[in-house]
């Protein structure tokens, strides 16, 4: 159980895919829904929203960054080992319906995230467009399957490497003026989800962002993942990780997920060297 049966560098190779074996996750888990995975009996509980699942080969797919002492960890298991725990499916599946025109807004890692919720939402009837983006064309990930699982997929690069150059909300804009959108959906950095809803109220377009707090137990009873909604506390692991984007205070999350930086950096800094 929870071998690595598949492992890509994609971006650079700062972005790592890992397919692993957990049948039992693969047959019940929903788009929207993630995982926590330990590499190690003494490693760090870290949530991961699938990307994928495949429940005939009995497989989860993840997609992260290395960003700290943990995703390093993750990043030099080979195809073969074995992650110590995997826990599954946790949060609430992504509510799946058909509105008409939606626009599903990835940034970064997000649109790993946002893939199955975008081919779900399509496969339902509703007409897709969707932005992605990247700080270059070097670091944009999953292009392809976007473009399978949208009905028009547009691209952008902070840089102007590849796409529009510039944000994915300006794209975004551009696509809500012309007007009749029912639903956005943003994944992606906490800056970029923040960005994303300021725009959609401006619109009055209902928005759903993931959010990606600090976790630790991932079953509703540490607090770790509290977020204010709508000024009300919520717990990401079981309440959600999708909110109203329009209600989320956004400057405590950037607060919150800050909490354990120094900590952090001097964690990665002594297992790199
Ligand atoms: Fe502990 Fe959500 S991670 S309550």
């Amino acid at each position: 159980m929870f071998k690595i049966v598949r492992r890509e560098e994609m971006a650079e190779g700062t972005v790592i895919l890992n397919e692993i074996e957990a049948p039992l996750i693969a047959k019940k888990a929903k788009p929207g829904q993630f995982i926590i995975l330990k590499a190690n009996e003494e490693g760090e509980r870290i949530p991961l929203t699938m990307a994928e699942t495949n429940p005939e080969k009995g497989t989860v797919t993840i997609i992260y960054m290395v960003v700290g002492k943990s995703t390093a960890l993750f990043r030099d298991m080979k195809v073969g080992d074995v992650f110590q725990d995997v826990i599954g499916p946790l949060g609430k599946a992504t509510h799946i319906e058909k509105v008409g025109k939606v626009i599903c807004v990835g940034g970064g890692t997000g649109v790993a995230v946002l893939h199955p919720i975008t081919r779900a939402l399509k496969e339902i009837g509703n007409d897709v467009t969707c932005i992605i983006g990247a700080r270059n064309k070097s670091l944009l990930i999953l292009e392809e399957q976007m473009k399978a699982a949208s009905n028009d997929l547009r691209i952008c690069t902070d840089d102007g490497s590849y796409g529009h150059h510039g944000f994915v909300t300006e794209v975004m804009k551009e696509v809500l003026q012309q007007g009749d959108v029912k639903l956005v959906v943003g994944i992606g950095p906490v800056p970029m989800m923040k960005a994303v809803s300021n725009i959609t109220k401006e619109f009055n377009v209902p928005t759903m962002v993931s959010l990606n707090p600090i976790m630790v137990d991932g079953t509703g009873m540490c607090g770790g993942c509290r977020v204010s909604v709508g000024g009300e506390t919520k717990f990401a692991c079981v309440d959600g990780p999708e909110f109203d984007g329009h209600l989320v205070d956004y400057d405590e999350l950037i607060m919150r997920l800050r909490a354990y930086q120094e900590e952090e950096k001097k964690c990665h800094s002594d297992y790199c060297t």
